[in-house]
């Protein structure tokens, strides 16, 4: 019955909310610092809803809500389950990806298109994107596809580069094509609208099911729903939940000696992890009065609870009243103000008392509240009295202590006052800002007429108004000389504070002057229309993408573009990770501890206050290593990683984030809380070396890593070339952010260990966990089921991690888990080379190459290990007669760097192709044209002395010109360039070519075939981590047995039962498992072949059914081995052309649109493969552009170690408008099925991204400062970089002279 969902449980101790229809009491027994993700995952047992950034930043943790907090009414809305206390849900509804679809019952309609679009790869992510628009679509039932891609904004994807996402979520707009939008019915079709209860109704295959839906808002009365008081004794701590705010002052006033927290959507905790814990929490998402709205005439009165989403609405509402036209600006910046997730949670009060305890937070409200003259309520519990205050006043003078905010006064303006505010961020949504802006500029024509309001965040602790400027600009007639003075004087009084991670002092205080300046240039329109473009802010239309590929016919199901067939597992969240096996009995919970400096020796361990959390069991460190077994993570004696290293250190330390030891404990937040108590001493501290230019200048080259090719002779052939330049360019290092972090489940058995690893090398786990045991290698079973991503980041890493469990599982004789946090998953992965190279390079007067002479200096870190193809990658697709690349790799002391998606081919792109630009430009060539003649051709030798054949990049170069209609758009450009200064374009055509090496040992494949029905199962040593393998090895053995696809399912990698396959990198994966399968089949077809001859019409089934009998053998075991030995047996070629747009006075960009052509032969799943192309595309946008990483050079800390500092793409960091096309009729002669691998080449593109960024700024500095020269490139290529590449200083702004 609906009304008993919301009455209290007999004992007021519970809680009660309803989990997918299904009622859930919750006594006292959880700490308050529980979550509702952690309940849903680990009480519950529904693992389709994720867990990984556990700070509102990834969005895999979405659910849906229903409530009613006010009393008022039931809404529905998306939030992110990590940051949620688990006991503010009483009395709420609960939907996760498991209740609104799975297998048995039918998908959503939304997880329905999620497939149908192929919208998943690894599928992590996918439960959170599916629930996000769950919720959308109960808040708004007929969203437009705008709308619908403003929404996703939370989410992070790291797979697909989310075109599909977005068509697949855009097709439920009211403006699709598709003309699929959804009605509220369809959307809760399964619930039974009398009681809202789990009912039972017929699927459309007639198939009765239970239908544990949410329940919509219409089926529940919402005073029934209202919430009730609690007071909780939980386990440590007290936990309030007070309906009114004079219950809230008692509670404050009876705890006032005691450490209390405040709770309302609690999502600060997702930026401030670690604060707490606390005496007393108190829930004041219910008081009544937090809740209210007002509208005075003159001003809106907010109650201080009203979450960022709903002020938001209430602006849209009133943003056309009189007095309130200022509105629609302000909800453009709400609308990049975190995300919908967290607005949905999050309370304007609970914002400004961030910005109130940490005065240095770029709070976009503070900002833009204090710009507009907004005023906050605050209760007093001591006096039980309510006083008004400016924002300032708030800030600055009022001791919060034992107050409350209650509401937030926003004030009417005059129709002349000016209002603007601006935020400025690395990526385009759901970041801090570098800088927020909001200005009040009450003016009539060019007259200020009262003082203006100049408000900023993100200058220092004590800025917030640029006085003197306000001083200045006030009763001021706004010309040419007023505006100059009035930026001088801005440029003058501010002085950004030098921040560790982020935008540098010098960008800071240009930009917030900039901005003034994009203020006043709107406030003033000058006549000179080339200015104008300054007063505007870039504005991203709706994306959209095209994709043209051959689907052949002669070997299906080969060769179609089928979406995966596990796609429906994922969208529901019925998809089993490493960390969904559910908790064993006696399982332990690890985490590990690690160093806080990069280079010292360890002194003490010191555990004592971590013995104290709650829930830890013990610590385990290098002294406790198994009798036998080696403190080495790395696999002794194997070519591969030619180096040791110690799983947990003994004395030496070599990075900071490097393993001491674990912490056991019952529970893994008691486990990463225990590991955070670890105190650590050191001593003969070092200052570390990080960077890899310092290194390079000091010779810090590890030994034997020197590796240099040369063809022709490169320094002498520099002299005679007609133009010649010299440069340097680097690169930072990109984190692989797979969406599943680090995890292993190791299970002691009779005889040996159980290992479940999130690898991409079970094999190499295998060796090093036997290795670090002291036991043989089949004391350990390993089994890896699906990653949820990996890009190369869990190779080696994934060793320690599966080491530290097993040793710990080992010693204690208990199951243990480890899940790594992000936090320590970003310091302990070993993530992509940084770079700096030094070049020269010639070409004759035409722009062909003459001579390349390259130096590069990769950051190996602490260790020289696996080694890429850096050199065959060196010259990308282009041929210079006479070339040398010259390789060394430096220590520092970071953790070692190692494969991440493409890790020889973006080092080389952004060599070669800085290097080809910055020849054009001294040879005054269009940049396009050069590329174009150097192009390689057919049997020109490579730099690592293979002749290449079947060469097809000037075929896919000229067609893509052609399609990407590129003459004409360079025109557009320049001549949109010539017409505006503040606003630049910039459109680049690089090309690549990717080599393609078979090696050994290549990955063992297993198919059997049931007799009973002919169904087949295939394990495969190649593992699956959204890249699709399993989906083309499945095609791969219904195309070779000729069986329907339904008849093939791939299970889970065991190392078992498909040894010694080194592991699933470098993109030939798919393909070599495919062989694989096909070699199986055919050893299968083979066997079964006397019987087919002898019952010609016998269908499949009851062939196998007969060969059973006959005691032929079903099952087979597949190998591909390279017959065509050259290391080299065949590259892939792509080219791309990327247009974008550049706010010159912000650095801010937009990718316009991208063209990519590539020669993939016959695809063997084209929809899977455009998928991969997106996914590496975007992840080398990040890795051009926005993924910066900051250490402190003290220690050798990873600074940036979360979501709120790194900053991968999100949705709308993609191109706009984005055309993929294969090249038709291009068969691989060498390739396996006349296929191409996939995976990386398409990351290289990207960096014409950054070219086409640099074009646009370098544009920008030729009009403004006259120079010319080529300025050096240093990936990535971020906003802030963008913006001082310009060159731009305060004396180059200006309205125009006389206007
Ligand atoms: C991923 C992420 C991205 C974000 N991005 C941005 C951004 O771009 N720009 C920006 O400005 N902000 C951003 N934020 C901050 C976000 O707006 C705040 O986290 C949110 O508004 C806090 O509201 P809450 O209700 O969840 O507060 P809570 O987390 O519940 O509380 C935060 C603090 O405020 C106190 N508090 C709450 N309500 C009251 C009250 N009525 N009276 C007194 N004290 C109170 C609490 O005790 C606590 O100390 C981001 C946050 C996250 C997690
Ligand atoms: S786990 Fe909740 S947002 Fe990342
Ligand atoms: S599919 Fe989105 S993270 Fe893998």
């Amino acid at each position: 019955m609906p009304k008993a969902a919301f009455s209290r449980p007999a004992d007021h101790a519970d809680i009660e909310f309803y989990l997918n229809g299904k009622k859930h009491t919750v006594s006292d027994k959880f700490p308050a610092t529980t979550t509702l993700n952690d309940y849903i995952r680990e009480v519950a047992g529904l693992t389709g809803t994720k867990v990984m950034c556990k700070e509102a930043g990834c969005g895999c943790c979405a659910v849906t809500v229903t409530h009613a907090l006010d009393g008022e009414a039931m809404e529905t809305m998306s939030i992110n389950s990590c940051v949620c206390p688990l006991y503010s849900v009483d009395g709420w509804q609960i939907t996760t990806a498991e209740g609104i679809g799975s297998q048995k019952d039918g998908l959503h309609p939304i997880q329905e298109r999620l497939v149908e679009h192929s919208g998943t790869q690894c599928g992590y992510c996918s439960p959170g994107f599916v629930m996000s628009m769950y919720g959308l679509l109960h808040q708004q039932p007929k969203p437009t596809m705008s709308e619908i891609e403003g929404s996703l904004d939370g989410h992070i994807c790291r797979c697909t580069g989310y075109r599909s996402i977005l068509d697949a979520m855009k097709s439920f707009g009211v403006d699709s094509p598709s003309g699929k939008c959804i009605d509220i019915e369809d959307l809760n079709k399964n619930l039974c609208p009398k009681t809202g209860e789990p009912c039972h109704s017929q699927t459309a295959g007639g198939r009765s099911h239970p239908c544990p839906r949410s329940l919509a808002k219409a089926t529940v009365d919402p005073k029934s729903a209202a919430p009730t008081a609690l007071d909780l004794d939980l386990k440590e701590s007290r936990w309030y939940r007070p309906l009114t705010l004079k219950d809230l002052g008692k509670v404050l006033h009876q705890h006032k000696t005691h450490s209390i927290k405040m709770v309302f959507g609690n999502t600060a905790s997702g930026i401030f992890k670690y604060e707490g814990p606390f005496e007393v929490y108190i829930d004041i998402r219910s008081v009544k009065e937090l809740h209210e709205f007002k509208n005075n005439k003159t001003s809106l009165v907010f109650g201080a609870g009203t979450t960022i989403g709903k002020f938001r609405k209430r602006l849209i509402e009133y943003g056309e009243k009189p007095g309130f036209h200022y509105f629609p600006r302000v909800v453009r910046h709400l609308n990049v103000l975190a995300s919908v997730l967290v607005r949905n949670a999050g309370s304007m009060a609970g914002n400004l008392m961030i910005k109130h305890a940490h005065p240095w937070f770029p709070s976009d409200l503070f900002t833009m509240l204090e710009a507009i003259g907004a005023k906050v309520d605050i209760y007093d519990s001591k006096t039980n009295r309510i006083t008004k205050h400016t924002l300032m006043e708030f800030l600055r003078k009022v001791d919060m202590k034992l107050k409350v905010v209650t509401a937030i006064e926003v004030p009417s303006w005059t129709s002349q006052d000016h209002y603007r505010s601006f935020k400025i961020t690395p990526r385009w949504q759901n970041a801090h800002a570098y800088i927020n802006a909001a200005f009040k500029i009450p003016v009539n024509q060019r007259k200020i007429t009262s003082r203006p309001n100049i408000v900023l965040g993100g200058i220092n602790a004590e800025t917030v108004h640029a006085l003197k400027t306000e001083a200045f600009l006030e009763k001021k007639t706004l010309d040419d000389e007023v505006v100059k003075a009035a930026l001088k004087i801005m440029f003058d009084e501010l002085q950004p504070e030098t921040l560790e991670v982020g935008g540098s002092p010098q960008y800071r205080r240009q930009l917030s002057v900039n901005l003034l300046y994009k203020t006043l240039l709107e406030v003033f329109q000058p006549m000179k229309f080339s200015l104008q473009s300054g007063a505007l802010s870039l504005e991203r239309p709706l994306s959209s993408g095209l994709q043209t590929y051959q689907e052949k016919q002669d070997k299906l199901p080969m060769g179609k573009g089928l979406p995966k067939k596990t796609a429906p597992f994922q969208v529901t969240g019925e998809a089993k990770y490493t960390n969904d096996i559910p908790m064993m009995l006696n399982e332990l919970q690890a985490a590990l501890v690690t160093t806080t400096i990069a280079k010292g020796k360890l002194d003490k361990i010191d555990t004592t206050e971590a013995m104290k959390v709650p829930g830890v069991l013990g610590f385990l460190g290098a002294s406790d290593m198994p009798a036998g077994g080696l403190n080495n993570f790395l696999p002794l004696n194997y070519p591969v990683f030619p180096v040791a290293d110690e799983l947990f250190v003994s004395e030496n330390i070599d990075y900071a984030g490097k393993p001491v030891g674990v912490i056991l404990a019952e529970t893994q937040a008691a486990a990463e809380e225990g590991a955070r108590a670890v105190k650590l001493t050191y001593k003969d501290v070092e200052r570390p070396v990080m960077d890899v230019k310092e290194a390079a200048e000091k010779n810090m080259i590890h030994e034997g890593s020197t590796e240099s090719q040369e063809r022709g002779n490169a320094e002498a052939a520099l002299k005679e070339a007609a133009c010649v330049v010299e440069g340097e360019c680097e690169m930072g290092t990109q984190y692989q952010f797979f969406i599943e972090n680090q995890v292993a489940v190791c299970v002691p058995t009779e005889d040996g260990m159980d290992i479940y690893s999130a690898t991409q090398a079970a094999d190499m786990v295998q060796r090093a966990v036997a290795q670090m045991l002291g036991k043989p290698m089949n004391y350990c079973n390993v089994t890896t089921n699906r990653l949820g991503g990996a890009f190369g980041g869990k190779i080696v890493t994934s060793l320690g991690i599966a080491g530290a469990a097993a040793v710990a599982a080992e010693v204690t004789g208990r199951p243990v888990r480890l899940v790594g946090d992000l936090s320590s998953n970003m310091k302990y992965t070993s993530k992509r080379w940084p770079l700096y190279a030094k070049y020269k390079a010639g070409c004759d007067k035409d722009g062909n190459l003459v001579s390349v002479v390259i130096d590069l200096y990769v950051d190996s870190g602490h260790l020289n290990c696996i080694t890429s193809d850096l050199i065959s990658l060196s010259e990308c697709a282009y041929y210079s007669p006479n070339f040398k690349f010259t390789f060394k790799k430096v220590l520092t002391n970071k953790v070692f760097a190692g494969p991440a998606r493409g890790p020889g081919q973006v080092p080389a792109c952004l060599v070669m192709e800085t290097v080809l630009e910055h020849l054009a430009k001294a040879a005054k060539q269009d940049p396009i044209r050069l590329r174009e003649i150097n192009l390689m051709e057919e049997d020109q030798t490579s730099i690592i002395g293979i002749v290449m054949k079947h060469v097809t990049i000037k075929k896919v170069w000229d067609r893509l010109k052609q399609t990407a209609d590129v003459k004409s758009r360079q025109e557009d450009v320049n001549r949109f360039n010539k017409n505006n200064l503040w606003r630049k374009r910039g459109l680049s055509m690089t090309a690549v070519k990717y080599d393609m090496d078979y090696a050994p040992p290549g990955l063992p494949t297993h198919v059997s075939v049931f007799a009973g029905d002919g169904t087949v199962t295939v394990i495969t040593s190649g593992v699956e981590m959204g890249q699709g393998l399993y989906m083309k090895a499945t095609q791969a053995a219904a195309y070779r047995l000729n069986i329907p696809l339904e008849y093939v399912k791939v299970r889970p990698n065991q190392n078992n039962v498909t040894p010694n396959s080194l592991m699933t990198g470098g993109s030939v994966a798919s393909e070599r498992s495919v062989a694989s399968v096909l070699s199986a089949c055919d050893q299968i077809n083979e066997r079964l072949q006397p019987l087919r001859e002898k019952m010609p019409d016998a269908d499949w089934k009851t062939l196998c059914g007969y060969a059973m009998f006959m005691a032929i053998d079903l099952s087979a075991e597949g190998h591909h081995v390279n017959q065509n030995s050259p290391m080299n047996i065949y590259a892939t070629w792509m080219a791309g052309v990327v247009e974008t747009e550049v706010d010159v006075l912000t650095g801010e960009f937009q990718v316009k649109r991208v063209d990519m052509m590539a020669d993939f032969g016959e695809s063997m799943n084209p929809i899977v493969d455009i998928g991969q192309v997106e996914g590496a595309f975007v992840m080398g946008l990040g890795a051009y552009l926005t993924e910066d990483i900051f250490y402190n050079k003290e220690t050798g800390q990873l600074l940036n170690d979360g979501t709120w500092e790194y900053k991968p793409p999100t949705t709308k960091d993609i191109p706009i408008d984005w055309r993929i096309h294969f090249l038709p009729d291009t068969p691989n002669p060498v390739g396996i099925l006349s296929s191409k691998a996939v995976g990386e080449p398409p990351i290289g593109l990207a960096m014409g991204a950054l070219l086409a960024i640099k074009q646009a700024a370098d544009s920008a500095r030729e009009d403004v400062t006259g120079e010319q020269t080529f300025v050096p490139i240093s990936a990535p290529l971020t906003v802030e970089k963008a913006q001082m590449a310009t060159g731009i200083q305060v004396n180059h702004l200006h309205m125009g002279g006389k206007n």
